[in-house]
């Protein structure tokens, strides 16, 4: 996308700050992430309390929060940039990147902490050379932690790809990574 375009479109979604009129143009911007956002806004925005359902909704569509969205949110929901930043830096779910290829959640609640999550997770950060809520170089993997899976009675678990995996060794982990990559090679 290009910058100048983009800021183009900020400022023509921010002439009438929580209008219709502003969400409208929003909604037939050219720059997706803003119109993408407008849609999103135009359907929850009249919730109690919108802001997170808002921010749920823009991250299902776009995959993160990039700053374009943040701009067009704070417009519609007559908040600052920063009180909508605030809120995404709050929750780690909330993205401004978007995530890589696969995600791997490496499961850091109680049970799976007792039987070796703790080794586990310093491998798993190791090995794909990033920390929790961070992306791979190369763009294969997101870490991320999650709290429990169900899977307590065979800890630790992990999940990739919405796919939980139990009794989990660092060797183990090591062989769905690369049958991960493997698979959509
Ligand atoms: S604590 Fe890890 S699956 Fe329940």
């Amino acid at each position: 996308m290009h910058q100048r375009e983009a800021k183009s479109d900020l400022a023509s979604s921010g002439g009438a700050r929580g209008g219709k009129l502003a969400l409208d143009a929003a909604q037939a911007s050219p720059t997706p992430a803003i119109a993408a956002t407008a849609r999103v806004l135009a359907q929850l925005q009249h919730l109690p309390g919108p802001l997170l359902p808002v921010l749920h909704g823009v991250q299902h569509e776009l995959g993160c929060i990039p700053a374009e969205a943040v701009q067009t949110i704070a417009e519609a929901l007559n908040l600052s940039r920063a009180e909508v930043h605030g809120v995404i830096t709050f929750y780690p779910h909330f993205r401004s990147e978007p995530a890589a290829r696969h995600t791997l959640e490496v499961c850091r609640a109680e049970s799976c902490q007792a039987m070796g999550g703790e080794h586990l997770a310093a491998h798993a950060r190791a090995k794909l050379g990033c920390d929790f809520h961070a992306s791979t170089a190369d763009g294969n993997f997101t870490l991320e932690p999650v709290y429990c899976l169900g899977l307590c009675a065979q800890s630790p678990a992990v999940m990739i790809d919405g796919q939980p995996h139990a009794r989990v060794t660092p060797d183990k982990l090591d062989r769905l990574l690369t049958r991960t990559l493997e698979a959509t090679s």
